[in-house]
C-alpha cells in the first residue's frame, strides 16, 4: 500500500519550491489537488522546449497529482476553497508575501474552518523579521542563507549551485515538516501551521560553513587549500575543497574535456594504498613513507604538492578507467557526471531514477525519479495533470457538487480568468 493513501492535499503551490514538496508527497500516495489559478502554474508556459505543451518546468514538478482551476477572486471560487478546506488533511502554498491575507485566508482564518488541517507555508524570508516582506527565487535564496559566499574561489565572484538548494531543498524541509504535523494532528485532531523559510533552508544546507565560521575564531583552517587565519571572519569560498574531515579534491583526467574529471577523497586509511599505486606509477617508490605525507597533518601542510602527483596519476587515465583503479584501492572517489553521462548510466536505469513518461501534448518526456525508496510502498510516477483536467471529477467526487451546482459555479466565473489587477 501506498504509505500516504488516504492522506488528502490542497496544494495551492507554484513555481518550484511547493510543488517539489507536494510531488514527493504525492510519489508516497497522498492526493494532491493541485489547486490553480484559471490561467495555470506560471511555469506550465515557462521556458517551453514544445510549442503549446506544459513546459519540462512544469511537468517535471508535478507528476501524480490532480489539477483543478478557480478563481479565488470570486465569492464563488472561495467557497470552493472553503469546500476543499474542510476535506483536506493538508493545504499548502508558496505565494509571495500578504497573497493569502489578500485572499481573506490568513492561517486563523484556516484554523477556524478546518482545526485538523495542517498547513504548510514557503516565503523567502519567513512570516516575521526585517526581510519578511520580500519575494524569492532560488538564486536569491542562496545569495542570503550563505551559499554563494562560500562557493567559487576566493579571487573569482560568488557561485550559485546547480543542484537547486533554495527551491527543491525548501520542498525537502517542508515535506519532514507537514509529516510531523499531520502525525501530531492525527493523534491531538489540532492541526498547526509550518513554515519553511527558503533563507533559513539554505542555512540549513550550510551548516558546515557555520562550523568553519566559528573555528576561525580560534585558529585557521588547515584542511583548506586557501588561506585562512584567526580572526579572519567570514569563511572563505574554497573551490573544490571537501570541507570535511578528509581531503579531497577534484582531479582533471584524460582527455581533458570540461568534464572529465574525478573527486577524490584522500581517506586517512587509504593514503598508503593510494601512495604505493601513485609511486609505481610515477617512478616514485618510496612516496607511501615519505615523511612529508606520513599523516594526515602533513598531507594538510603539503596538499598543493599532493594534488599535483595525483593529477600526473589521472592525466594517464580516464575518469571511468580512474574510478576502476581508486575502487579496487578503497579510495572514495566519484566521476564528475554530466547529465548526459547519467542520463545513459545503467545505475541510474537500474534505480529508477531517470523514468520515461507519456504526455497528451508532448509524448514521451523524462522525469527525475523518486529518490526515497521505501521497501513496501515504492513510488508509481504518473504524469503532470493539464490545467484543469480534473475540475469537474474533484467537484464531484470531492465535494460531491451535482451538475446544477457546477452549472452555476461555472456562469458566476468560479473557474475562469480573474480581471488584471488594477
Ligand atoms: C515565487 C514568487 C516570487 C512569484 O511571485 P508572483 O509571480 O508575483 O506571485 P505571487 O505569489 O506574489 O502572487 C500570485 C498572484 O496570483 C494570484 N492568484 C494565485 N492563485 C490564484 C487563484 N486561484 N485565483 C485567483 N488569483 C490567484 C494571487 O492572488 C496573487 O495576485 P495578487 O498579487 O493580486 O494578490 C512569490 O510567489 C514568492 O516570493 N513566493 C514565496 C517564495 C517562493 O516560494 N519562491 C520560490 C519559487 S520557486
Amino acid at each position: 500500500m501506498e504509505a500516504l493513501k488516504g492522506v488528502r492535499i490542497l496544494d495551492m503551490t507554484h513555481v518550484q519550491a511547493g510543488p517539489t514538496c507536494s510531488q514527493l508527497l504525492a510519489w508516497m500516495g497522498a492526493d494532491v489537488i493541485k489547486f490553480e489559478p484559471p490561467q495555470g502554474d506560471a511555469t506550465r508556459g515557462q521556458l517551453r522546449d514544445v510549442p503549446n505543451a506544459d513546459s519540462l518546468y512544469f511537468t517535471m514538478l508535478n507528476c501524480n497529482k490532480r489539477s483543478i482551476t478557480v478563481n479565488m477572486k470570486t465569492a464563488e471560487g472561495k467557497q470552493v476553497f472553503v469546500d476543499l478546506l474542510k476535506s483536506c488533511d493538508i493545504v499548502m502554498e508558496n505565494f509571495g508575501p500578504g497573497v493569502l491575507d489578500r485572499f481573506g485566508f490568513p492561517w486563523e482564518k484556516i484554523h477556524a474552518i478546518n482545526p485538523r488541517i495542517v498547513m504548510g507555508s514557503i516565503k523567502g524570508f519567513g512570516s516575521s523579521g526585517p526581510y519578511a516582506d520580500f519575494k524569492a527565487y532560488e538564486n536569491v535564496a542562496q545569495a542570503m542563507g550563505g551559499a554563494m559566499s562560500t562557493t567559487g574561489v576566493p579571487e573569482g565572484p560568488p557561485y550559485v549551485t546547480g543542484a537547486q538548494i533554495g527551491d527543491s531543498g525548501t520542498g525537502l524541509h517542508l515535506a519532514i515538516g507537514l509529516l510531523a504535523a499531520l502525525r501530531q494532528a492525527e493523534r491531538t485532531g489540532l492541526g498547526q501551521y509550518v513554515e519553511v523559510a527558503m533563507m533559513d533552508g539554505v542555512m540549513n544546507l550550510c551548516r558546515v560553513k557555520w562550523r568553519d565560521h566559528q573555528r576561525l575564531w580560534h585558529g585557521g583552517l588547515s584542511e583548506y587549500s586557501v588561506p585562512t587565519h584567526k580572526g579572519m571572519g567570514a569563511a572563505p569560498r574554497a573551490g573544490n575543497d571537501s570541507g570535511g574531515g578528509q581531503l579531497g579534491n577534484a582531479i582533471h583526467c584524460k582527455p581533458g574535456g570540461p568534464n572529465d574529471y574525478i573527486y577524490v577523497v584522500v581517506q586517512e586509511a587509504v593514503w598508503d594504498a593510494l601512495a604505493k599505486r601513485i609511486g609505481a606509477e610515477l617512478d616514485m617508490p618510496d612516496l607511501a613513507t615519505d615523511p612529508k605525507f606520513a599523516t594526515i597533518g602533513e598531507r594538510r601542510n603539503n596538499q598543493a604538492q599532493m594534488w599535483q602527483l595525483i593529477g600526473e596519476l589521472a592525466l594517464k587515465y580516464s575518469k571511468r578507467e580512474l574510478m576502476q583503479i581508486l575502487n579496487e584501492l578503497d579510495v572514495p572517489c566519484g566521476p564528475i557526471m554530466s547529465t548526459e553521462d547519467l542520463f545513459n548510466d545503467a545505475h541510474v536505469k537500474l534505480r529508477d531514477m531517470m523514468v520515461e513518461l507519456d504526455h497528451p501534448q508532448r509524448g514521451r518526456w523524462h522525469n527525475v525519479g523518486m529518490p526515497i525508496k521505501l521497501s513496501a510502498s515504492a513510488a508509481k510516477i504518473e504524469r503532470s495533470p493539464l490545467l484543469g483536467e480534473h475540475t469537474e471529477e474533484v467537484l464531484r467526487q470531492v465535494l460531491g457538487y451535482d451538475d446544477a451546482r457546477i452549472a452555476s459555479l461555472k456562469s458566476a466565473g468560479a473557474f475562469s480568468v480573474p480581471p488584471r489587477k488594477a
